[in-house]
């Protein structure tokens, strides 16, 4: 079969091999729904235009509703002679309706086409993504509730630095999912505009109206320029960055979960259902799930590297370079909903190990921040304050005890203002009490940001 973009200006079939070479059906097919829906209003604008007649669109309707029903049903034959989705589309429409057929690709381009599909594609793979990541942060606010109380030493450096209740760690994840569902719903007003009715590259002598297009479509607006359109992919781009960034976030913390659930840490058991065993160690329980979540990252960040550097070059407008865009936001997309697919029960079903973190908590001097803060509450500068409750750390260390466990003569004898009421600061429960600040882990905010988030996200 010879594909309708040969014209007569050919002297020869296409090559098999270049026909392989350049076929895009493999994975184009994808945007089949995306495809038919731009298509069916394509055609509907041709009739209220008056360049197709009422019963010609009735047709062409009819026939990709048709189309549709047959590649949903899994009956469609998707042919590589045809290159692309766009093609086998239109091809299908041709063999049942002939002429009228023929008419669909009026005042139209592929270039347009495939432009016009993806930012749809985009649009709704940001839907579902969004969705799942809404289930995430509820997962991670329901745990607030579940691990109520718990406090939990926080890292810098992957060193012991202060005291956090667990629901403060689990609300930063809930942030940092936030700013990625921001960030996609910002990429998503961008892409959604209209690219169809910019034909090839310079637009159409025909009559077209492209905000009936653009209304049937659910776009926003047009875009305003059809040798941009014919070029453009920042929008795919910025949403395979948006991507990458939920990626990154996933590995963080696939990473964190990885090390809490060592026997070392043991701070978190992981459900079994979601860990791996290994073939030859029968006492293994592996967090896999983890470890791909974090290694599928790269996956992500790779295909952000794939658009950019595809993209870097071209000159105005369509390259067929373009076309493998397609293969890295496809993959971009799948993995990370992937990936959420099942961080999503892995944060429900997972434990916290009460006892052995309530049992480590007063290692480490988690307490010396809230003590120094103590000191400057009673006037000693932050800098001398500082150094002074160094000073008690080593002298601690020395002596095998925890801050609390020093005598009220070894606080004084560094630093006379100081009185009983120095113990009332000390110890992990009462360093976490003190807290106060706007955002901190004291007990009052987060408990006002758990209601927030249940608010929000109508937990
Ligand atoms: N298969 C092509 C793609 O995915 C569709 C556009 C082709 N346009 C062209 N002028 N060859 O990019």
């Amino acid at each position: 079969m010879s594909s309708p973009s040969r014209s007569g200006a050919f002297s020869a079939e296409v090559d098999r091999r270049v026909e392989k070479f350049t076929e895009s059906i493999s994975f184009d097919y994808r945007l089949f729904a995306q495809d038919i829906a731009q298509s069916t209003a394509h055609a509907q604008m041709l009739g209220d235009q008056g360049i197709l007649s009422a019963a010609e669109v009735a047709a062409i309707v009819a026939g990709l509703a048709a189309i549709r029903g047959e590649i949903e049903r899994g009956e469609f034959v998707f042919k590589p002679q045809l290159e692309d989705v766009h093609m086998n589309i239109e091809q299908a429409l041709i063999d049942r309706l002939g002429d009228v057929g023929r008419k669909l690709h009026t005042a139209r381009s592929r270039n347009d086409q495939v432009a016009t599909d993806l930012r749809l594609w985009v649009r709704d793979t940001i839907d579902s993504l969004d969705r799942q990541l809404a289930e995430l942060q509820r997962a991670f606010v329901r745990r607030c509730e579940e691990d109520a109380g718990v406090i939990l030493p926080a890292y810098t450096h992957l060193r012991r630095a202060q005291p956090v209740l667990a629901a403060h760690y689990w609300l930063a994840y809930c942030e940092k999912f936030q700013r990625d569902r921001e960030r996609l719903a910002d990429c998503r007003r961008r892409a959604n505009q209209n690219s169809l009715g910019c034909a090839a590259l310079a637009g159409t002598s025909l009559p077209i109206d492209r905000e009936n297009t653009a209304r049937r479509l659910g776009f926003d607006s047009v875009a305003a320029n059809s040798l941009d359109v014919s070029s453009d992919r920042d929008f795919l781009i910025e949403f395979v960055f948006c991507l990458s960034l939920v990626g990154v976030h996933l590995s963080g913390w696939a990473e964190e979960w990885i090390l809490w659930s060592t026997t070392e840490f043991d701070f978190l058991k992981l459900p079994h259902e979601f860990c791996t065993g290994s073939s030859i160690m029968p006492q293994k329980i592996n967090p896999d799930v983890l470890e791909l979540t974090r290694g599928k990252s790269a996956r992500v960040i790779g295909a952000l590297q794939t658009l950019l550097v595809l993209v870097k070059g071209l000159p105005l407008a369509y390259n067929r370079d373009m076309q493998e865009d397609k293969p890295a936001a496809f993959d971009a997309a799948e993995t990370i909903g992937g990936c959420l697919e099942v961080a999503i029960p892995l944060v429900a079903g997972a434990k916290l190990n009460r006892e052995v973190i309530a049992g480590s908590l007063e290692d480490g001097f988690l307490d010396a921040t809230t003590l120094m803060e103590q000191l400057i509450k009673i006037g000693l500068p932050q800098r001398t304050a500082h150094h002074l409750v160094g000073d008690l750390v080593r002298l601690a260390r020395e002596k095998g005890v925890g801050l609390a466990g020093l005598d009220l003569e070894e606080f004084r004898k560094l630093a006379p203002q100081i009185d009983r009421s120095v113990y009332d600061g000390l110890g992990t429960n009462r360093a976490v009490e003190a807290f106060c600040s706007y955002g901190s882990t004291g007990r009052e905010q987060v408990e006002a940001q758990v209601r927030r988030w249940r608010e929000r996200l109508g937990v």
